[in-house]
């Protein structure tokens, strides 16, 4: 049958849904990351055009003009001229905008050279490792994670597009350059640039932080979603297993039924058995009777005696079937009972087969302790356990059979010992004989349910059963 530990399934699904929170934190940051980067680079190559747009269309509009002197040769301002100083003022306002918006999250602009005008744009030792893998062609795009006083960005850089004829106006030679360009930065820096040359890298660094809290309501609602299937899985496997706990159940009920059932042919011989005695006593009565009456001499005292005995043995065969009639019948309440009754009862019940075998049964009540539970699975439990000791008694045809009981009490624990003399159990390892249908008997003889009810009842009441050979005996050890 499909059997489900219920322990084992619930800590299996947190744990696999831990698995679960911990794989998507990692999709939706991998997730986050590929969008973010793609955001980044859209960007950077907008920062591009807008920079090849100031070098192309503009400073060739402005050097026209200077030309035909409209403009004087010598002027110079960034704010027209410059496409880094431009870019980043464009930047500037881009990120104002767009926190303003609550769109794109906060991000630090920066255009990166070795040779650079501006000092603020010079590149660090980890900006000019980049640069120098895009100027060996080595790359196309750069990206990655890096860590700055503790806190982690993601890191993605472009390079410029490399020197064209206009840009060595003013990082050529600085003769060449405006004048105010040379009053502002002076003649050091930024010049002696050649065609071709790829002066500086762009980058944007962004905070993994803030890419990832844009991200978080969808991480939330996943895992969510997840945990409710989860709880729902969970739900349905506890049905599953409440129902087959209850189906087991009645399986059991309906062994324990089965195995009083088959127990039934023995019980009636043992009524009979019981019931020879005192029936044989009671029409010896009524013959000494009849006789005393044909006789005339039967007096008002012999009669009382008769019948008082009569009644002693209606009595007793009263009881008898009384005792069959509770064994067979379910117990509906537990109740406190003591270890000698149940033994005795479990003995009356089997006397006829025990009798019948010249079988010792020998009962060692050491401590007569009390139980509570139901007396009348116990009995069942020990009547299974004594008629196993029957047949290997019968089978071996043991000299001077013997079943003996033990009774006592060690370390605060209540035992009933069951040994016989037939030999022992033959069976390795020898748990096995507590298996449903394990038997060792011929076809009809045995189904292998016995030992199986007698521990399934034994642990219902709060005991528990061992089996060992000890000295070539087969000894049933109960617990309780
Ligand atoms: N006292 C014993 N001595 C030797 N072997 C035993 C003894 N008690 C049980 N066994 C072994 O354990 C096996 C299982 O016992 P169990 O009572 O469960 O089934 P069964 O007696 O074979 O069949 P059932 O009780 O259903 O009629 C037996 O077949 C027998 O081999
Ligand atoms: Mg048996």
């Amino acid at each position: 049958m499909f059997r489900i530990d219920i322990k084992i399934v619930a800590i299996s699904l947190t744990v696999l849904y831990i698995l679960m929170v911990i794989f998507f934190y990692y999709f939706y940051k991998h997730l986050v990351i590929k969008d973010a980067k793609q955001e980044v680079l859209t960007i950077l190559n907008t920062t591009k055009a807008i920079r090849s747009y100031i070098e192309n269309i503009q400073k060739p509009v402005i050097y026209k003009l200077k030309k035909e002197k409209k403009l004087y040769s010598e002027f110079f301002d960034p704010r027209l001229m410059s496409s880094t100083f431009i870019a980043n003022s464009i930047h500037d306002i881009y990120r104002q905008k767009s926190e303003a918006y609550n769109g794109f999250v906060p991000y630090k602009y920066k255009l990166a050279a070795t040779n650079p005008r501006n000092p603020a744009n010079l590149a660090d030792g980890f900006e000019k490792k980049i640069l120098q893998k895009f100027r060996k062609k080595e790359i196309k795009e750069f990206s990655t994670f890096i860590k700055e006083n503790d806190i982690e960005y993601f890191f993605v850089a472009l390079p410029i597009d490399r020197n064209q004829k206009s840009c060595l106006k003013c990082h050529g030679n600085p003769k060449d350059a405006p004048r105010e360009l040379m009053k502002m930065y002076g003649d050091k820096a930024g010049f002696h640039e050649k065609v071709g040359d790829l002066r500086a890298i762009i980058s944007i660094k962004v905070p993994i932080t803030n890419i990832v809290s844009t991200h978080i309501k969808d991480f939330f609602i996943t895992i969510s979603i997840g945990f409710v299937v989860f709880v729902l899985i969970f739900i349905f496997l506890y049905i599953i297993y409440k129902n087959n706990q209850k189906l087991q159940k009645k399986r059991e009920l309906l062994l324990m039924h089965q195995n009083k059932l088959a127990s039934m042919g023995s019980m009636i011989e043992n009524i009979a058995h019981q019931w020879k005695q005192p029936l044989s006593q009671l029409s010896f009565a009524m013959a000494n009777l009849e006789i005393r009456m044909k006789k005339g001499i039967l007096d008002e005292e012999k009669l009382k005696e008769k019948i008082d005995e009569s009644k002693g043995q209606i009595q007793f065969m009263s009881n008898t079937i009384d005792d069959f009639r509770n064994f067979l019948s379910t117990q509906k309440d537990k109740e406190f009972y003591h270890i000698d009754e149940v033994i005795k009862l479990s003995y009356q019940l089997l006397s006829s087969s025990i009798d019948k075998n010249s079988i010792k049964f020998i009962s060692n009540i050491d401590e007569n302790f009390k139980l509570y539970g139901y007396s009348n699975e116990i009995i069942q439990a020990l009547i299974n356990i004594i008629k196993n000791a029957i047949d290997i008694l019968k089978l071996r045809e043991i000299k001077e059979p013997a079943i003996t009981i033990k009774t006592y009490k060690k370390d605060e624990k209540k035992y009933i010992d069951i040994y016989d003399n037939g030999g022992g159990i033959d069976v390795e390892p020898i748990d096995k004989v507590f298996e449903p249908y394990f038997t060792t008997k011929d076809k009809g003889m045995g189904t292998g349910i016995g030992l199986y009810l007698a521990k399934i009842i034994i642990e219902k009441n709060g005991g528990q059963i061992s089996v060992k050979n000890i000295h070539n005996e087969a000894h049933f050890i109960i617990k309780f």
